[in-house]
């Protein structure tokens, strides 16, 4: 299967009340584990790659060869869709375009709303061009991700008036409001806005993303895909489930050395982690739809 962009994973996981996950890759063995998990569901997946992990995993062309190769190696037939996550400049998305990337989130958040919409629009019509769907973000998702650090003081909910003029300005196709969520391990219980969550989806009209998927209630998860959320960011629940493996493994084993001992079963686990997520999103066998 070729890669494809996110509208129409969206628009089906709307239609059918659940959410498709964005999982980040970390390094090959996240790749192959997602990839793997996502068959075995028989879903449809997103492979998210933030900024700060393209210089890490070589650059953007040897990630988007890898994710490629791995699709034609396995035989993987479910959709799949390659996602810049948090992508912070124009440049930046254009060129994961140009390395084959069939989807790109613009993160211009931390600018004021004319900057933020002036950029995401720029970013949206060069995509459209090709066919590659945007995510944009408003308000601040605070917490660690990856290299980025937004701390609470700097968190905002975002505003239901600010997001039309975001989605009517631009042309995005899902948005990622900040309402509570939080990237990282949480600290105390999470607050997400469901009731403004309800509203930007119903005054917007586009499907929402929820960014910090991991470390949250079932419930919560529940409620977000009832109030209109249609795909979910997790990562740090799988980085966790791969290092308690290696960690695991390697106090087992003190003398071991060769990396397959425990890349292997760490690859397993974040496999495990990944299944347990598209299952409880609602998104296991809507491989082709609903
Ligand atoms: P977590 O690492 O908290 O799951 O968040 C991932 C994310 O939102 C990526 O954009």
């Amino acid at each position: 299967m070729t890669l494809v962009s996110m509208n129409d994973m969206l628009e089906q996981a709307l239609a059918g009340h659940y959410a498709v996950g964005q999982f980040n890759l970390n390094n090959l063995e996240f790749t192959q584990a997602i990839l793997q998990g996502a068959q075995a569901e028989q879903a449809p997946v997103i492979l998210g790659v933030s900024e700060a992990y393209i210089p890490y995993m070589g650059g953007l062309p040897c990630i988007a060869g890898m994710v490629k190769a791995l699709i034609a190696h396995y035989g993987i037939t479910v959709p799949v869709a390659l996602h810049l996550d948090h992508g912070t400049s124009y440049d930046v998305c254009i060129q994961a375009i140009h390395a084959g990337f069939t989807s790109v989130m613009i993160d211009a958040s931390h600018h004021p709303l004319a900057h933020n919409i002036e950029v995401t629009r720029q970013v949206t019509q060069a995509a459209h061009v090709l066919g590659v769907s945007v995510e944009s973000e408003i308000g601040r998702i605070t917490g660690r991700e990856d290299d980025l650090v937004v701390d609470e003081a700097e968190g905002m909910y975002a505003v239901p008036e600010d997001c039309v003029r975001l989605v009517r300005e631009t042309g995005i196709d899902c948005l990622a409001p900040a309402l509570g969520s939080v990237h990282g391990p949480y600290r105390g219980q999470p607050k997400l806005g469901f009731e403004r969550m309800a509203e930007i989806r119903a005054m917007t009209g586009l499907p929402l993303v929820l960014h910090g998927g991991s470390g949250l209630p079932d419930g919560e998860i529940r409620q977000a895909i009832a109030c209109g959320t249609a795909k979910i960011n997790v990562n740090t629940d799988n980085q966790i489930a791969c290092t308690t493996a290696i960690r695991t493994f390697l106090n087992e084993h003190p003398t071991a050395y060769d990396p397959r001992n425990y890349l292997i079963p760490a690859r397993e686990a974040i496999t495990a982690s990944v299944r347990a997520k598209i299952q409880l999103f609602g998104c296991a066998g809507k491989a082709g739809g609903n």
